[in-house]
């Protein structure tokens, strides 16, 4: 029955004569490698898998010192991240992280409190003990303070005790400490030659990985990017958002360049108007003395939402090189046209939520929240009107929103495409036949969809808008790794793509300056506080109904 079957499938078989069992096994043999590899190229034609990462730079052995290590970022998401990392196979062959704070721990003091952090924090859970065992086991604490020289020297020590040239000299320097001190940091690690500007060479490589805030105005993050790199090379240095090493984000070049049917309508001639909203259901919460300084404008429009915007409408890149990328970004931010106060005053538009409920939750206003001033005029929510000026997107409007307290979490751009001449279908329809629209869904329910219409099936002649839906879960199933997985991976192998270039952050700054240039000196008005729970202050919709829009709420797609 065995053989029957196989012999179906492997043209001529049917006609050999065999000598004797032997033989005849032989052959067997010979067709059954013949069926598995046409199986394995019928698959590789249906969906075949183009590995970019297989160009990867390889990863090296190298020590990943975390400065601040005892704070929550640590515990969170940098260890869960290395944990995954080693859990898949992705860590160096050897490696070694040394958290580095003031705290008084042991080594083994800081592996049990990780490991409780990472019961909690994991992505995966259960922690697979055998993993947590091998991978604890290269988690080393070294006491010190950031200004103190002789902590250094001990940090020199233990990396030589190590006994290996690579984890001696290889060193991924973690910065997870108030920017104030990244310069105090540098210095010392120049003084105590664990900081060298060759990458490479005799001295191995070493790398400094920041977090936001990169400064908080176009000044102050000019002065930081200076102290960065006074002992440092610019490709030495890391700067992570982390909404580029989320999946959807990452895919929006893969979307873009690699399908030719979308590419075609990306520009004027085709798309109407596009839409970025990220919405948070969260509040302040406990973060008010940094909200107070930073507002909605510099916690997310600076950052998060004009990397977002930069990848949606920036040119083709001339090749996936970090720098080849990162130039078509800043060129396309560098394109957005500067607006003066009296443009802020008509394209921009702030909010701050007042007490409402989310989610059938009572909230208390943005002034009611710990270390928030009871007059404060900082912006829980910032809509705005943003132009290019540059041949592709000319005339088109880029509306941006985000803000905090809103009905739902979500992160989506939505490219509204223009409507048909209203012709056909005017005596039903009129004016309210939906445009095309591709929407790109962020997060959570991770997916893509293109609107358009359709017959609704019967005798009549009526249309209603459709969709077609991608969804990251049912194609790829539940597996996504957390940003900071990629990214530290890359911050380890050396590949800045993911990163921000120092010009991406300043271009972005004089953007945001410029807004806040035309707030300077006005307190809000009665039309811009908006109640916990809603989508943000009328004044945000009147910005759209000038020019005859709607913002689109997000829509969870399954
Ligand atoms: C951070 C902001 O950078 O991003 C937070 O400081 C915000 O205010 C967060 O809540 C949003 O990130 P995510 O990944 O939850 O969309």
């Amino acid at each position: 029955m065995f053989t029957v079957l196989i012999l179906i499938g492997v043209p001529g078989f049917s006609n050999k004569n065999f000598r004797n069992d032997e033989d005849c096994v032989i052959e067997i043999l010979r067709a059954l490698r013949h069926c598995s590899r046409m199986s394995v190229m019928q698959h590789s034609q249906e969906s075949p898998e183009c590995n970019i990462s297989e160009v990867r730079k390889s990863v090296e052995p190298c020590t990943i010192v975390i400065f601040g290590a005892s704070g929550d970022l640590t515990a969170r998401k940098l260890i869960p991240a290395l944990y995954h990392l080693a859990k898949d196979k992705q860590m160096p062959p050897t490696f070694r992280i040394i958290g580095f704070a003031r705290r008084v721990k042991t080594d083994e003091s800081w592996r049990t409190e990780l490991r409780a952090a990472l019961d909690q924090f994991s992505r995966t859970k259960p922690v697979d003990d055998r993993v947590w065992k091998d991978f604890s086991a290269n988690i080393f604490y070294c006491i010190g303070d950031l200004t103190d020289a002789s902590a250094y020297q001990k940090l020199e020590q233990k990396l030589t005790f190590f006994g290996s040239a690579p984890l001696r000299k290889n060193l991924l320097f973690y910065l997870a400490t108030q920017p104030s001190q990244f310069g105090d940091v540098i210095q010392q690690l120049h003084d105590s030659k664990l900081l060298h500007r060759e990458n490479g060479g005799e001295h191995g490589w070493q790398r400094l990985v920041v977090e936001k805030p990169f400064g908080h105005d176009l000044a102050s993050a000019h002065a930081l990017n200076a102290e960065m790199t006074r002992y440092a090379h610019e490709s030495q240095v890391c700067r992570i958002d982390h909404y580029l090493g989320k999946e959807t984000v990452q895919n929006i070049l893969m979307f873009r360049f690699s399908n030719s049917i979308f590419e075609r309508l990306w520009n004027r001639e085709s798309v109407d108007h596009v839409q970025l909203t990220v919405s948070e259901k969260i509040g302040v919460g406990e973060r008010g003395g940094y909200y107070e300084e930073a507002g909605a404008i510099r916690d997310m429009v600076q950052n998060h939402m004009l990397q977002v915007l930069s990848l949606i409408a920036m040119e083709p890149p001339v090749s996936l090189e970090a720098e080849a990328v990162r130039d078509e970004k800043v060129k396309l931010l560098k394109s957005i046209r500067h607006l003066t106060p009296a443009d802020v005053a008509k394209q921009v538009v702030r909010g701050q939520y007042f007490a409402g409920i989310v989610a059938g939750e009572p909230r208390p206003g943005y002034r009611q929240e710990p270390k928030v001033t009871t007059n404060s005029n900082v912006e829980t929510f910032v809509a705005m009107k943003l132009l290019i000026d540059n041949w592709r997107w000319s005339g088109v409007p880029f509306f941006l929103r985000t803000g905090k307290n809103l009905p739902q979490s979500a992160s989506e751009v939505r490219i509204q495409f223009r409507p048909t001449p209203s012709v056909l279908f005017a005596a039903q329809c009129g004016q309210h036949l939906d445009a095309n629209a591709l929407t790109l869904r962020l997060q959570p329910d991770e997916g893509i969809s293109l609107h358009f219409n359709g017959k609704v099936p019967g005798i009549g002649t009526s249309v209603r808008p459709v969709r077609m839906h991608f969804s990251y879960d049912s194609e790829f199933g539940a597996y996504t790794p957390e940003a900071y997985e990629r990214l530290l991976l890359d911050a380890i192998v050396g590949d800045a793509t993911l990163f921000i270039r120092r010009d991406e952050v300043e271009t972005a700054w004089q953007i945001v300056d410029s807004i806040r240039k035309g707030w300077e000196g006005k307190a809000l008005t009665n039309r811009e506080f908006y109640a916990a729970g809603t989508w943000g202050p009328i004044a945000a919709d009147d910005l759209l109904a000038q020019s005859g829009h709607e913002w689109h709420e997000p829509q969870v797609i399954k």
